[in-house]
């Protein structure tokens, strides 16, 4: 697997940790870059507070045109930007290559590999909407950072879980983070609702 990730500007950045140290753990060790956008950098530090430059696969400079995955002839077919800021896709929308992270997200677009974009904001306005519309039928897939409950996550790290593996679902990595539906007693209960319900 060749992957970047892009790590946009907005709140969600132990999504990303997670997503990395899995990734980390894969045997064999696929080929992974790593992108901050410049505003990006403060809030891991606020968000995570490790040292970027710790993490176990190489992590490139906002501005660092230079970077292999910077062209399509380097072969980088699928990116992942979360969390992604609704300001990074307005501009990965528009094409917008004014940083490393919206280049390679448009050269994964005009390569028209995969390209999975995981949003943080709320509310979200009409333009970040249409933004979004836009990506999805230029074929990017918009996985919201939303964690879901339904499998009883009982920590953070659990709740953080429940998205890292949809995530790792679309890059086709098996995972157990979470339980999967059916496979728990909550799908159990949820079959058989309590007679006052009715
Ligand atoms: C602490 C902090 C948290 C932020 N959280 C979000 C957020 O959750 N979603 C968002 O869209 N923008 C958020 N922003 C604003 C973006 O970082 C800003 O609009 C930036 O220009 C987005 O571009 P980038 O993704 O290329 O960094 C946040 C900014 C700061 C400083």
């Amino acid at each position: 697997m060749k992957l970047v990730i892009g790590i946009g500007g907005a709140s969600g950045m132990p999504y990303a940790r997670r997503l990395i140290d899995v990734l980390a753990s894969l045997d064999p060790l696929p080929d992974v870059r790593i992108v901050f956008s410049k505003t990006a950098r403060g809030i891991w530090a606020q968000e995570v507070g490790t040292d970027p430059r710790e993490l176990p696969f190489p992590v490139h400079g906002h501005r660092d045109f230079g970077a292999p995955f910077a062209s399509g002839s380097a072969g980088y077919r699928t990116m992942i930007v979360v969390p992604a800021s609704v300001g990074g896709l307005a501009r990965i929308a528009h094409g917008i290559s004014d940083d490393l992270l919206s280049r390679a997200a448009d050269v994964v677009i005009k390569e028209r590999g995969k390209l999975i974009l995981v949003p943080r904001e709320t509310p979200f306005s009409e333009i970040h909407l249409e933004n979004m519309l836009k990506l999805a039928r230029l074929g990017a897939t918009i996985v919201p950072a939303c964690p879901s409950f339904y499998s009883g996550p009982r920590t953070i790290d659990e709740l953080v879980d429940t998205l890292v593996a949809r995530l790792l679902d679309r890059l086709s990595v098996p995972n157990d983070l979470m339980p999967r539906w059916g496979a728990t007693p909550h799908h159990a209960r949820l079959e058989a609702p309590p007679e006052e319900w009715s």
